[in-house]
This record gives structure tokens, sequence and C-alpha cells, in this order.
């Protein structure tokens, strides 16, 4: 039996071992009214479930802080409301790595229950807590539990922990700011640390005078203390989960605006980096405007602060009315930021705010539908940085997020996008690829379907449904088919009874409508599927599988791999004979349509809006690379974009042979849309980084004479300087980044030329930002060069400079030089620890870094673990971004030793399947298109 720690029996010092009686997991432990023989350490830890019992609710917390920031120590008290729904003695809640010096109950008129100090018991295991109440605490009633606590501030990036900066005179700072999503609120203070536990909370804050404290909530109230200190008290708040709490004491510099509607949005960051604060204003104000109006629902704060907060691990986290972020994705810096970072700070604005709906307002029941605050935070970034800057043409980008999806999707090892997550480390994990962008793509795809207004007053329907409390994926498609229930429906609401919306038929659609059914295949089932179409006389013949990179129809475990996937995919398809869309439910494995004779040729999938893969038997393919070669703008862009993504995942696996695909992008030369060109050549770039990895120099050098000679053109056409559209600037960038990279002397002349002239002005001049990081990789290849943008990277106070800088010191050739930044981002000085799992993964895609960055993985794998916690986006980003590029058999056994070594952790996590996975994809790529690309560069080059 699992042994539990009792660490605090009040006034009995020492610790005394319990064992531990299992629970069911609804009922309360049993009730007694006898006073326990304190002392004896005869309690047992009353519950064994990793979730919460559900007979005790919180209702209202009063929590008291006070920390200090010299001694990076803090102190608390909390009182928590309860309301018990069965005779319990016992109150079992979360907190982890607090000490709980004094425990008292008291009833509703704040009278104690007991003269005695309570018994605390503690489970590290589930981190949970639980106090023992001599007299029975009765079903129906409320009562106050209050805690005495205090702890160190974290040393890491969760909890309540500590932060600094240094200023440009050499001075470094302290500050303490907290992180808790998805489990982390238990480590700052003791709580009911799920998210259906919603609550109010009235927080106060001592601080000092220099300091400013900030929560959830405005200051309503500011007491000075007898010892001069200062108490902030913060309005209660609406009632939330507790992962959305936080509190930050810091001596930050902020400007402010107010909405429309009465909302004062503030921007806060280090003193010296005010100036890099105003665009984020402006965008903050701009976009909560529009979600207001978006959703029909008043943000309900008095107030949004948005804080870059100097160390965090995340890229922002959306605590209600407090935004906390990493400096890259806030702060704006006219002089050195890119048109990506600007686009790159509009959308995760654009993110966290539409989580205040979205997550805030309305919270998945549990961690399992994470999608539902991920994906449609994902997606609202779209549809509201659209609406506000459509200049940045983010919508044009929306299928990056599809194909990084179907990326993960099309592997053996990928999930549904609800899937059941119970310990810290398993929920940690399901904030990935699956949850953000292909729950975002699947409410694109139903958002196409039931067109954008029954979408928008559909998901308007959800949140007023659902405000203030939690939500399930069903929950979402009742309020989208605007099914009700039978109370709200006799209570003379606009909505369709259950039974009624079944029926119902959205005539849009020309179909009939079960939005549940449609839904769960996409949300409950893995996986992308593969329609294949075939044409026969005037018909198109469908056939739906799944598709998976890693398999073929010839392996002999194909079919079992198959068994039982099928997908209801709203299918669209345009023809050369009409502009209009066709629409078809495909509902069975296979199926067919009628598109008549005369047709030429025909495009499934119009604008990529659905999810799925599309295959063209028989000539197909060849009419579409005909059609692109002849006139390629009959196609949209999205459409050219779709088609060159579709080609060159089905040579993957193994479907179409890989001269198909580099002739489908044969018509790139005439191609001047960004969006497309680049998806082209990113697959001739990763080509180009997997034979030079693999060291196949002909291949190699094939390519890259290739890639120079067909794209000559357009690369000569770009300027380096930060002129043009948001597309021309993202297209230079990404040219001449890749001309540099494959040793183009034009590129590599002139930016040694801007590096010089950076260098004599005494790294003082501004170099255009969106060439600067290639500017600054060919500097670095120099050892002066290195070294004096080492010492600029020290010193600047812009992090957006910094990151270009650091991508260029891991770029150099120099294996000591390397090792030497590793080093520095284990030390977490110069490099700051936030930065290490993007450093690695930097030094890993350089070829001269990669085994070097994997052996330093092996290395200080616990280090790194306990620095970001095992299901963390830096730890899976580590292991993905070491072992992506790997090629060869003898890697995927080193990486899977690796693995057996570490099993204990490794098994806890889905990313080292996926890596696996992802090896085996690479080592299936060259053995089925090695052989292709060879020839066809030779006849190329011919
Ligand atoms: N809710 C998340 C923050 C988070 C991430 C909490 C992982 C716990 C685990 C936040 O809204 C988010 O999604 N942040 C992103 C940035 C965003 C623009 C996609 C992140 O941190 O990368
Ligand atoms: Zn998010």
């Amino acid at each position: 039996m699992v042994r539990f720690l009792v660490l605090a029996l009040l006034s009995l010092a020492g610790v005394i071992q319990t064992s531990a009686s299992p629970t069911q997991a609804s009922e309360p432990p049993n009730t007694t009214e006898e006073q326990p023989p304190l002392g004896t350490g005869s309690l047992s830890f009353p519950w064994s479930h990793l979730r919460l019992p559900g007979y005790i609710v919180p209702l209202h917390y009063h929590l008291k802080l006070h920390p200090n920031l010299t001694m990076l120590s803090y102190s608390g008290t909390v009182r928590i409301e309860l309301q018990v729904q069965n005779n319990t003695n016992w109150v079992v809640l979360h907190s982890k790595g607090l000490r709980i010096t004094t425990a008292t109950m008291l009833d509703q008129n704040l009278a104690h229950l007991s003269d005695q100090v309570l018994p605390v018991l503690h489970n590290p295991t589930h981190e949970q807590t639980a106090i023992f109440s001599p007299r029975v605490l009765s079903g129906g009633q409320k009562y106050f539990l209050f805690l005495e606590f205090g702890a160190e501030l974290g040393e890491g990036f969760y909890g309540f922990y500590r932060s600094t900066y240094r200023t440009s005179t050499g001075e470094t700072r302290n500050l303490a700011s907290t992180h808790f999503e998805p489990t982390s609120a238990r480590m700052a203070f003791p709580c009911f640390d799920e998210p259906s536990f919603k609550a109010n909370y009235s927080i106060s804050i001592r601080r000092s005078r220099a300091h400013t404290a900030l929560s959830n909530m405005p200051v309503e109230q500011t007491v000075v203390l007898d010892d001069g200190l200062m108490e902030d008290r913060f309005a209660v708040s609406v009632r939330m989960s507790s992962y959305l709490v936080a509190f930050i004491v810091c001596d930050f510099r902020s400007v402010s605006a107010t909405t429309a509607s009465g909302v004062k949005v503030s921007v806060y960051a280090a003193p010296e980096k005010w100036q890099q604060t105003h665009y984020a204003l402006k965008a903050a104000v701009k976009l909560l405007e529009f979600y207001e109006k978006y959703f029909n629902i008043k943000y309900p704060l008095p107030k949004q602060d948005l804080v870059a907060i100097p160390d965090f691990q995340a890229g922002a986290m959306e605590n209600w009315g407090l935004i906390t972020f990493r400096e890259t994705s806030l702060l704006y810096d006219p002089a050195t930021s890119s048109a990506s970072d600007r686009v790159w700070v509009t959308m995760v604005i654009a993110h966290e705010l539409a989580h205040q709906w979205f997550g805030n307002l309305v919270t998945m029941e549990w961690w399992n539908d994470i999608w539902l605050n991920e994906g449609f935070a994902r997606y609202m970034e779209y549809i509201s940085v659209n609406a506000t800057y459509p200049k940045l043409r983010v919508e044009d980008y929306l299928v990056d997020t599809c194909f990084a999806a179907i990326g993960r999707d099309s592997l053996n090892s990928s999930r549904p996008i609800s899937s059941a997550a119970e310990s810290p480390t398993q929920i940690e994990e399901m904030f990935d690829t699956v949850s953000y962008d292909k729950g975002a793509c699947v409410l694109h795809m139903l958002r196409h379907y039931l067109t954008d207004q029954v979408f928008q007053s559909g998901i308007v329907r959800y949140l007023r449904r659902y405000s203030y409390s939690n939500a399930h994926n069903q929950d979402l498609w009742d309020s989208l088919a605007n099914t009700c229930s039978e109370e709200e429906f006799s209570s003379g609401e606009h909505c369709y009874s259950s039974r009624q919306a079944a029926k119902n038929a959205y005539l849009y659609a020309g179909e009939h409508l079960d939005l549940t059914t449609m839904m769960n295949t996409w949300t409950l089932q893995t996986g992308v599927p593969l329609v294949t179409v075939t044409r026969q006389g005037s018909r198109l013949l469908l056939k739906q599988e799944r598709f998976l990179r890693t398999a073929h129809p010839s392996d002999p475990a194909w079919p079992s791999l198959q068994q039982g996937f099928l997908w209801h995919i709203p299918l669209t398809y345009r023809t050369d004979t009409s502009t209009s869309i066709h629409r078809h439910l495909m509902t069975t494995l296979t199926d067919s349509v009628d598109v008549g004779e005369e047709v030429d040729w025909v495009k499934v999938n119009v604008d990529m809006a659905g999810y799925y893969l599309v295959h063209y038997d028989g000539s197909g393919w060849d009419n579409l690379i005909q059609l692109l070669k002849d006139n390629h703008t009959a196609l949209t862009f999205m459409d050219r974009t779709h088609l060159i993504h579709n080609a060159f995942q089905l040579t993957t696996a193994g479907r179409l042979s890989l001269d198909k695909a580099l002739n489908l992008i044969g018509y790139l030369r005439s191609e001047s849309h960004t969006v497309p060109l680049l998806e082209g050549l990113g697959y001739l770039e990763a080509f180009y980084r997997m034979v030079e990895r693999r060291d196949i120099p002909d291949v190699t050098q094939n390519l890259r004479t290739y890639i120079l000679w067909y794209f000559r053109d357009v690369i000569d056409r770009q300027t380096w300087s930060d002129k043009g559209s948001v597309s021309e600037r993202r297209l230079r960038s990404e040219l001449l980044s890749l001309a540099c990279h494959l040793g183009d002397l034009p590129c590599l002349k002139q930016a040694q030329h801007s590096f010089t002239h950076w260098l004599d002005s005494n790294s003082t001049h501004n170099l255009p930002a969106d060439v600067a990081e290639t500017v600054y990789s060919v500097g670095a290849q120099e050892d002066t060069g290195w070294a004096s943008l080492l010492q600029t990277y020290t010193h600047s106070l812009s992090e957006t400079h910094k990151r270009k800088i650091l991508s260029a010191l891991a770029s150099s050739r120099d294996t000591n030089k390397l090792t030497r930044l590793l080093e520095l981002g284990l030390e977490g000085e110069v490099i700051r620890t936030q930065d290490l799992d993007s450093l690695i993964a930097m030094v890993a895609r350089n070829p001269r870094g990669h085994h070097l960055a994997w052996s330093y993985v092996q290395k200080y794998w616990s280090t790194l673990v306990d620095k970001f916690q095992l299901g963390s986006f830096s730890i899976r980003n580590i292991i993905i971004g070491t072992t992506a590029q790997f090629s060869s058999t003898e890697e995927l056994t080193e990486v899977r030793v690796f693995f057996k070594s570490i099993h204990e952790q490794a098994s806890q996590l889905r990313v080292t399947e996926v890596a696996m996975d992802n090896i085996q994809k690479n080592i299936l790529w060259l053995q089925r298109n090695l052989g292709t690309l060879r020839s066809w560069l030779d006849q190329q080059i011919d």
C-alpha cells in the first residue's frame, strides 16, 4: 500500500508515516464525531484519487500574500468559504511545496469549530493536502477553512516565482510573478486546483512603497501599515477557475488607454523597455473592442493588464485581467522588430484576449477538452487579426496551422483532440499541436460548413449559456445546432429541442445535419483522412482512408491501421466549368458525385477549408500539373498552396512519386504569391537540410545549384531593406536567409558588407530588421564577428534583437563556440534559462551542432527536466528539436536506447513516440525518394 507523509501535524512536531485507505471517488470518507487520538499518527490520508472529491466546493477565497523580494520568500493566509454537500470530517484540496503552519475551521458566523489546531496531512504524489476536522462538517452547510502558509519564491517558471532583470547601469532587480496553468496554482496557495471549481477571489498583497502589486482585479483600497509597508486590496473577482488567478509584485512602468466601452487597458514592462510597449497597447485596445462586438458580450472586468515578464516559459498566459507574456510576445521595438515579429505580437495578444471569453468566461470541464480553450483561441487569432489588421494578411497563413496539425496527425502516435489526461504531466502535454492547430482547423472547417453567421451566432450562444461555468464538447455542438434543454424550449427560448435539431436541415449545406455525429468523427477520432478521387465519365468516385505517412497499403499492418476509421467529411470541389463551389457531405468509406462530362480538371477541398488530404487517381495529378503550368491563376493561391502541400505529403507516404510533386512546383517561377512560393521552397529546403546532414554530397550540391538557379530571379529581386507589404517582407526574410545558407555568393557578399558596416558603427547602426538575422549569421562565421555579436547580445535591451543574434551565434561552424553557447544556456546568466530550449533547437538545426545538441540533451537530461517540468512545451521542444533531423536506423536505435534509459519519464510522455515516428518517417522518405530526387536533379542540371 502507498505510504503517505504527514508533513505537518500541528503543534506536534515531527513527521509521521501513515497509510492510505482508498475511498470511492464521489463518496466522502467515513465521518466520526469522536476526537481522534492526535499525535499517534493513526490518521491516514483519506483520499486516494488524483481528482479531488466533489462533495466540498469552494465558493470564495480570501487570499492575503506577503512576498519578500529580498529574502525571496513569502507568507500568506487563505480563508476559503466552502459549501459542504455530504457529511465529512475531511477537507481535501491541493497544495504543493507549501509549509502549512496553521489550519482552523470556522462556521458560517466565523466561530471556531474546535479550539484545537487541526491536523494537516499531505500526499505529495497527488499534490494534495487533507485537513481533519474533529467536528463533523454537515452536508448542506457552509464553512470557512483558514490556513496559514509560507514558501520560497520559486526558482523555475511555475507557481509564485522570482524573475529578475538588469538595468543599463548593471543593477539586478527582482520581481515576483505567477504562472498557474494547468496545475500550479497549488504551488502558490492551497486551493481546489481543478478547472470546474470556480470561485470568487478577494486578494490582498503587501508590498514596499517602491513596488506595484497587480492582480486580476484593480486595487480597491491601499492601506499603509504600521511597519511602513503598503497593503493593496483588490476588488473581488468574478467566478473563475484557480488556474486563472495571477499576481505580480514588480517595479515596472506602464502605458494605458481606455476602450470604447470603458475598459482600462495597460501594458507593463521593465522601466527601460517602456518605449517598446506602445504597439501592444494599441493592438490590445483594438482587439478587445473587436471581441466585445464579435461575441456580443462585454468584457466583464474594469481593466485588462498585459505584462512582459523577463523570465517566462510559455509564450503568454491568459490570466483573467492580468495577461502575462514573454517579452518577445508583447514588446515591439520599431528599430529591431521585423514584420514577422509584428505579426507574432499581434497574434499572441489576439490569442490571449480571445481566451478572456473562450477559457475564462467559459471553461472546459476538464483538461481532456483543453482544445475548447486553445483550439478556439488559436482560431480566433485569425478571425480577429484579419478584421483588425487586414494588412497583416494573417488568414493567408491559416494553412500553416493546418499543415502543422497534419504533420502530427499523419503519424501513428497522434491522438484524438479530446483525450484522457489525469496526471499533471499528461495534462501539460495536452497543450500541443493537436489541441491548438487541429482544433483550430476543425473549427475552420465547421465555420465554412455552417457559414460565418451561423457559426458566430452558435458560439455566442455557447458563450452565453456557459458563462462563469464549464462546458463539454457536446455543449458546443448543441449550441451550434441551437438545440436546448426541454426546459429552455418550453420557456419559449428561441432554440430547437434536441429531437427537432437532429432533424434540422441546414439548407445552405443541402444536407441533413447531425452535428454531433459529424464532429465526433473529428474530435474523438485520431488522424486526418485522405480522400482519393477517381474520374469515371461524369462521376467522381470517392474513397476515404486514414492518411499515414509511415505506412503504405502494401504493408501487412495496413488493414489493422485502417480498421474502424470513418469521418463525416464536408467535401467541396471546384471545376473549370464554373466558379461556384460544389458541396457534398461524405459519410461513408466510398461514395460518388456527378461533375459533368465536359470537365477538364477538378480541385477537391476548395481553399483547403477542410481538414483532409486529397489524392487524384489516374491522370488527375497530371491534369493539375498541366493546369498550373498553363494558367496557374485559374486556381486561387490557397488552392495552389494546398496542391503543393498535398503532393509532397503523398510522396512522403510513398503514394505519389517525387518527380510528380517536383514537376508540380515547376510552375513556381511564375508564382507571385508569397504563400505558395514559400510552401514549395520549404520542401526543397527541407530536402536540402536532410541530405546535407546525411552527407550525401552529390545530391546536396545539385539541389543547391538547382534552387539557386531556379529561383535566381526572385532572389535577385529582393532588396536588403524593411520596405514593402508584410507578405513581401516575409518572403524577403525567408528567401535571403535560404540563399545565404546555400552559400549564394551575391547574398553572402551583401550580408558581409552590411555586417562590416554594422561592426564599424560599433554595433550601433540598426540593420533592416527583416534581414538582420541573415546578416548576423554570415557575420557570426568569423571569430571577431561572433565575439561582437555575443557582446551585443549581453547588453541589448531588445529581446527580439537578442533572439536574432542568438540564432546567428548558433549557426557558427565552430563547434567550440556552439559548446560555449550551450554552457551559457545552462548557467542561465547571459542566456536566460527561458531561452535554453530554443537555443538547443537552434544548435541542433546547425549540421555542425546536431550531434553536439543531442549529446548535451542526454547528458543534462535530469537538469533540463528540473528546470522545465516533464510535459512542458520546453521539454517537448528539446526532444523534437534534437531528434527531428535524424534519418537513419542507427540514429533511431540511439534515440530508442536513450528513451529506454529514462524509461520512467519517457513512458509518461507522448512526445517520445512522436520523436521516433518522425525519425521513421525520415528513414522511409530517403528509402522511397532519394533515388528519384537524385535522377530528377541530374536531369534538371543537364
Ligand atoms: N494558455 C496558454 C498558456 C499555457 C501553455 C499554459 C501551456 C499551460 C501550458 C496560452 O494561452 C497559450 O496558448 N500560449 C501560447 C502562445 C500563444 C500565442 C499560442 C504559448 O505559450 O506558446
Ligand atoms: Zn492559449
